[in-house]
């Protein structure tokens, strides 16, 4: 075999080392392994030490790889946390994302209703023999509605770690940015991957779909995405758990909504729903702000919990940090929302916040927007000037 001029071979080496290292930057795992097999191939002759490094690499990226082989026909089946995951074929993007809290999760704060729901999907799964004994098949889908930040998500993790399974979430984002024409087929791949291995799969934001509807040039695809996802919720093993999720139930295809066997509508979390939370969130410093859990709890009404956890992260945080006095992170911990709090919710917060002595009326007032006169008919005289905040 006829040797290349060492400069000659040179460049070339250059040459793949750049295209390796644009494929490597790039995050295209896929892509980097294929040309990582081409290079052993190309270097076997003639640098068999570089070829070696290279299949060594090309060996270790395998054995963590997220490529989509598993995706093809007779692959074996295997058990969901070991399954290489399907990535769209054109942006790479992963198509699911999996969160794993099979060593534990609390339990998501949730109306009785809701409670009572998750429980029996639950229960129908560990008592599947009972019911099939009787011809019966489990609930195997479910779509959750509510406004943002209400659990929707959260309950998803907390049915599958339940089931001692991780839940794996299709991202609809990352299918409906794949090239027009594929986004059916990412579609199918991804929840063929998910049948194939009885995962518990979240649709999330179901009404990605649907809001692309405005886009008239969309209109043959999404009507073809629909199908498959009518096609997919009717033939859905009962093997497997299908959720599906949304802020928005009008955007969604009342086809669509017709087929899942559940429903799960979440609500704005009630007053006790958020003390709670503020309670949970508050964690180890409970102690700390025992006094003010009344207080915010008034202040916090209306928020949805997510909202109600970042306040909380945030008062312990600069607790923690001493960045100011008790008082005034309570008062911008609830300070931010107060615009959405109601006139009487606003006269509850007022209230509390004189039961706890710290405040005059006055300063009250200028917190709440509650007059001071309202504040002591419901309050008591106001207390000595001077104390709390400074
Ligand atoms: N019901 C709840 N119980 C306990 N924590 C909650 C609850 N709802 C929200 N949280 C907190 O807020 C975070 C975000 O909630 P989650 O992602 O479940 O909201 P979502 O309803 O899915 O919202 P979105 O519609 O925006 O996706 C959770 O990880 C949790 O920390
Ligand atoms: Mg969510």
């Amino acid at each position: 075999m006829a040797e290349k001029k060492p400069t000659g071979e040179m460049d070339d080496i250059e040459n793949d080392l750049a295209n390796l290292a644009r494929l490597a930057a790039a995050e295209s795992n896929e892509d980097t392994r294929l040309l990582l097999a081409r290079l052993v191939r190309k270097y076997r002759q003639q640098r068999p030490e570089l070829a070696a490094r290279l299949d060594q690499s090309l060996k270790a990226s395998q054995t963590r790889s997220a490529g989509n082989s598993v995706l093809r026909r007779g692959a074996p089946v295997v058990e969901p946390n070991e399954a290489p995951l399907p990535v769209d074929g054109d942006s790479r993007l992963a198509l699911i994302r999996v969160f794993d809290d099979r060593e534990g999760l609390a339990p998501p704060i949730l109306p009785g209703s809701v409670h009572d729901a998750i429980g029996a999907i639950i229960r129908e799964r560990q008592e599947r023999e009972r019911l099939a004994a009787r011809g019966i098949s489990p609930t195997r889908s479910a779509i959750l509605v509510g406004p943002p930040g209400v659990g929707k998500t959260l309950s998803a993790r907390w049915i599958a770690s339940a089931l001692g399974k991780p839940l794996w979430v299709l991202d609809l984002t990352a299918v409906m940015s794949s090239l027009l024409g594929k986004t059916g087929n990412n579609l199918r791949a991804a929840l063929d991957h998910a049948k194939k291995h009885a995962a518990v799969l979240l649709l999330d934001e179901i009404d990605a779909i649907a809001k692309r509807r405005s886009d008239e040039s969309d209109i043959g695809e999404l009507k073809r995405l629909v199908t498959v996802m009518l096609q997919e919720v009717d033939q859905w093993p009962d093997s497997g758990l299908l959720l599906a999720a949304t802020n928005h139930p009008e955007l969604v295809d009342p086809a669509l909504w017709r087929r899942f066997d559940l429903v799960l509508k979440f609500d704005a979390p009630d007053a006790a729903a958020i003390s709670v939370a503020i309670n949970r969130f508050l964690g180890d410093d409970r102690k700390i702000f025992e006094s003010w859990i009344n207080v915010l709890a008034a202040g916090l009404q209306g928020q949805s919990l997510s909202d109600v956890e970042r306040s909380i992260n945030a008062l312990r945080r600069g607790h923690a940090l001493q960045t100011a006095p008790i008082e005034k992170l309570i008062s911008s911990a609830i300070g931010q929302r107060q615009e959405a709090l109601s006139k009487i919710e606003r006269l509850n917060l007022a209230i509390e916040l004189a039961k706890t002595g710290q405040h005059t009326h006055m300063q009250i007032s200028q917190m709440t927007g509650v007059a001071r006169d309202t504040i002591r008919k419901h309050a008591g005289p106001s207390p000595r000037k001077g104390r709390g905040l400074k």
